[in-house]
C-alpha cells in the first residue's frame, strides 16, 4: 500500500491524474472507475487540465461509475449520472456513450447487468474512490459483506446526514442506491482513494492501520495488491 501526503489538493489531485493518465496511455481505451462526491473533484480538474496541456484524445476511454442512488430521476442535477457528466464526461473530454452509470431502477437484473457490462469490458484497471466518514466504499455501509457484487442497498442515517449538503435536507436525499460491491470493486487492478479534512481522519486510520473487518469496509482494501492513498494533512492526522 502506498500511502501520500499532500499540503494541497491541487496537487494531491495532480499526483493522482497522473496515475490515471499512465494507466490511458497504457491502454488508450482503459477502463477507468469514478467515485463522486467531493473528494475526486481536485482529481477530475486536474485530469482535465492535464488532458488540456498535453492535447491528448481520450475519446477511447471507458468508464464505470461506483454507485447510484435508486430512485432519482437520471436527470435530476443530484443524480450520479448528472454529476459525472458535469463534473468529469464534459471537462475531460470523454466519449459519453462509454461511460457507464448504474441505472435508477436498481433492481437485480440492472446489478447483475452492470457487473456483466464491467466483466464484458474485461475489468476496471483503475478505480478512483473516496472514503466515507464511516469507512464505506461506494454506499457498501458497515456489515457490507467483503465479497459482495453490485446490488441494492439502504444508506445509513450518518451518509444521509453527509449527503444532505447536495439535496438541501436529510429528507430530499435518497435512502437507497445501487452500487458496486466490495468484490467487484476489490477485483479492480489498481485503486486511487482519495481523502480530505479532518473529518475523514478516523475513518482512514482504521482502513490504513485498523483491523480488517466488515465492520469497517475500507478495511478490506489492505488485502489489494495495488493500492494508492491520496490524503492531504488533515485527512492523515489520526495515521499512527
Ligand atoms: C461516491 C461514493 C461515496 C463517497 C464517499 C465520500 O460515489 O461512492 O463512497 O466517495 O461518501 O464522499 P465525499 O467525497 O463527498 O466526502
Amino acid at each position: 500500500m502506498d500511502v501520500r501526503v499532500f499540503d494541497d489538493s491541487a496537487s494531491l489531485g495532480r499526483f493522482a491524474a497522473e496515475h490515471v493518465l499512465e494507466a490511458i496511455s497504457a491502454r488508450p481505451d482503459a477502463v477507468i472507475g469514478l467515485a463522486t462526491g467531493s473528494s475526486p473533484l481536485s482529481i477530475y480538474n486536474a485530469w482535465a487540465e492535464l488532458a488540456r496541456e498535453r492535447e491528448l484524445n481520450l475519446s477511447g476511454v471507458r468508464c464505470f461509475a461506483l454507485d447510484e442512488y435508486a430512485g432519482i430521476d437520471p436527470e435530476h442535477q443530484e443524480s450520479y449520472r448528472t454529476v459525472i457528466t458535469n463534473t468529469v464526461v464534459g471537462p475531460v473530454g470523454l466519449t459519453p456513450e462509454l461511460v457507464h452509470v448504474p441505472a435508477t431502477v436498481a433492481s437485480a437484473a440492472a446489478a447483475s447487468a452492470y457487473e456483466e457490462a464491467i466483466a464484458a469490458a474485461g475489468g476496471v484497471d483503475l478505480q478512483i474512490l473516496g472514503i466515507g466518514r464511516n469507512g464505506h466504499l461506494g454506499f457498501n455501509e458497515p456489515g457490507s459483506p467483503f465479497d459482495s457484487r453490485t446490488r441494492r442497498v439502504s444508506l445509513t442515517p450518518e451518509t444521509i446526514s453527509d449527503n444532505a449538503r447536495f439535496f438541501g435536507a436529510p429528507e430530499n436525499v435518497p435512502g437507497e442506491a445501487i452500487t458496486q460491491g466490495l468484490g467487484t470493486i476489490m477485483d479492480a487492478r489498481k485503486l486511487i482513494i482519495v481523502a480530505i479534512g479532518e473529518a475523514k481522519a478516523k475513518a482512514v486510520a482504521a482502513a490504513i492501520a485498523g483491523p480488517v473487518t466488515e465492520q469497517v469496509p475500507a478495511s478490506i482494501v489492505q488485502r489489494h495488491p495495488d493500492v494508492v492513498y491520496v490524503l492531504d494533512r488533515a485527512a492523515a492526522s489520526l495515521l499512527p
